[in-house]
């Protein structure tokens, strides 16, 4: 073996956020050996960045049947009712287990726990925490639990044997290494980042989809990214883009173009707070009729803005921007993947071994649109069963001995996202996506990268990819530059970039399928 590190585990958990440490923690307390890799550190998850809530049946005035029912109508109908109501029945206990891990949620007067409502909901059921901040509480109580990760390791493949999944080949800063293992978990979150503007931050690179097609699994949905309406606008603002929360909008804020008229009216019985792809879409059609890059959100009349929302007043002060004086301006971004790589309920994959949870999964919840904060309700619950189900491969013999050379692929971060921001946005045609696919399949590169188990993965500078961090795949200019004798990134470490690359080539497949659909 001539990989830098070994290790072995009962299971490994790919990725570091709501689902990923949910599972992890179950397999922990079933004692299972149990090891998480994340390529960020702690708090560089989607669920870290989560505001408005977490969806849960409510003791008055709600139930099972009337979340599945909202979880279906904003899915446009394409959710899998059974699995809609076997997580949507999975909330409670899901909430009752991270409180007893130590999260806080917000109380009402009344001392019980605070609810607010978002788009597509029919009831005030969503819990919070400081406000606008729910995934900090969730993701600091999961890191609170002091399971063991590996921060700062990004896996590159999922190795597959006749019994299915035997192992898994990282790389970190201290190089390649492989972790014996009979099953991996992917909880690798979303794909935001393939788009220039989104929610997500710079880790959100599709890598579960690459990785789970890789090892064998079938994956559903890409088609369907959600957009999140209200994402707060800059002009030229690049990276991360701060979300103001369909919260506001559910506490009385309203949508507004630059004359001040509603942008929701006469759209959806519902008006600002209908399923977010019909705000969205409305806000792309004035946008488009009036010529412009952006509406407003009035949230003027809000009484004590500041303290109910803290996050955003705080996003909204950074760019100038007073919510209790000013309007907001926001604009449709990149928020969500709400499908992914095919599993039950229990995070089961058709490969043996492999189990997805949390963003990555299409598990069938969120149909063509996912309901406002379904997402941390699903990787609580999933997560949790995902890790018990892992119990069922103990025992199963996994050891990697070679996984073979392999052909990595790349592409500019920034052509990717400018191709795919474009044509496979919001509003899409055949002609447009077609026109993407060209862009990207041009922009992807290859480097054949020698069998890091079997063999010397030592390569001449000349065949390095380069990875500039979190800021791309390679330079502007495409040219790949590393120190000589490193095979992937800045001082040999992973950056999330290079993930980009390996699925942009993943993503254009499915820009295919998607054209093929939208021709079809
Ligand atoms: P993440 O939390 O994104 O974690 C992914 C992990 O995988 C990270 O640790 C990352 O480093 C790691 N990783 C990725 N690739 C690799 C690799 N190759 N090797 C190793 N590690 C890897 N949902 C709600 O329900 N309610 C909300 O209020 C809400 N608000 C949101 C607000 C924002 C701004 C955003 C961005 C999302 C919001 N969502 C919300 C969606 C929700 O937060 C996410 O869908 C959810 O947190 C995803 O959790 P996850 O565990 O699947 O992935
Ligand atoms: C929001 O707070 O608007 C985001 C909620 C979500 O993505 O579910």
């Amino acid at each position: 073996m001539n990989v830098s590190w070994e290790a072995e585990a009962d299971l490994v958990v790919i990725g570091g956020g709501v689902a990923g440490l949910t599972a992890a923690r179950t397999a922990s307390l079933r004692g299972l050996r149990v090891l998480t890799l994340s390529k960020g550190g702690p708090t560089d998850t989607s669920t870290q960045y989560a505001q408005g809530g977490i969806a849960v049946v409510a003791p008055q005035g709600d139930s099972v049947d009337s979340h599945v029912h909202d979880t279906v109508e904003a899915g446009a109908g394409l959710c899998d009712i059974d699995a809609v109501r076997s997580i949507v029945e999975g909330g409670q206990a899901a909430i009752a287990a991270l409180t007893d891990l130590g999260a806080v949620f917000d109380l009402g007067r009344d001392g019980q726990i605070s609810r607010t409502r978002e788009g597509g909901h029919s009831t005030r059921r969503i819990i919070h925490a400081g406000g606008d901040a729910t995934g900090a509480e969730v993701q600091r109580a999961l890191n609170a639990a002091g399971l063991p990760v590996l921060f700062g390791a990004a896996a590159l493949r999922v190795v597959t044997g006749p019994e299915g999944v035997c192992g898994v080949v990282a790389v970190s800063d201290n190089g390649f290494g492989v972790v014996h293992t009979p099953s991996v978990l992917l909880a690798t979150g979303g794909l935001g980042q393939l788009y220039a503007a989104s929610t997500n931050p710079p880790g959100a690179t599709g890598d579960g989809v690459a990785l789970a097609l890789w090892a064998g699994a079938a994956v559903a949905d890409l088609e369907f990214v959600q957009f999140h309406p209200t994402v707060l606008f800059t002009p030229g603002g690049v990276g991360r883009r701060p979300l103001i929360s369909e919260a506001v909008r559910g506490e009385g804020a309203r949508l507004v173009d630059s004359h001040g008229d509603s942008v929701t009216a006469g759209v959806h019985p519902r008006g600002d707070l209908a399923p977010r792809d019909v705000v969205s879409r409305a806000i792309a059609a004035r946008m488009r009729a009036l010529g412009t890059d952006h509406v407003f959100l009035d949230a003027r009349h809000l009484p004590g803005f500041a303290q109910r929302f803290p996050t955003i007043t705080a996003s909204c002060l950074a760019a100038g921007i007073d919510p209790a004086q000013q309007l907001i301006p926001v604009a449709p971004a990149a928020h969500y993947q709400c499908g992914g790589v095919s599993t039950d309920t229990y995070g089961r994959t058709e490969v043996p071994g492999l189990y997805a949870a949390g963003e990555v999964a299409r598990t069938g919840l969120h149909g063509a649109n996912r309901l406002a904060s379904n997402s941390l309700l699903e990787g609580l619950v999933v997560g949790e069963r995902a890790g018990a189900s892992a119990v069922e491969r103990l025992g199963v013999r996994a050891r990697v001995t070679e996984i073979g050379s392999w052909t990595a692929e790349f592409a500019e971060r920034a052509v990717v996202q400018q191709a795919m921001t474009e044509h496979a946005s919001v509003v899409r045609d055949g002609d447009g996506l077609a026109h993407a696919l060209e862009r990207i399949e041009a922009a992807i590169g290859t480097v054949t990268v020698p069998d890091p188990v079997a063999g010397d993965v030592r390569l001449p500078a000349s065949d390095v990819v380069s990875v500039p961090g979190s800021a791309g795949l390679a330079d502007s200019r495409g040219v790949m530059q590393s120190e000589p004798g490193l095979a992937f990134g800045d001082a040999g470490r992973c950056g999330p970039g290079q993930q980009v690359g390996e699925s942009a080539s993943v993503w254009a497949r499915h820009l295919r399928y998607v054209e093929d659909a939208a021709l079809t």
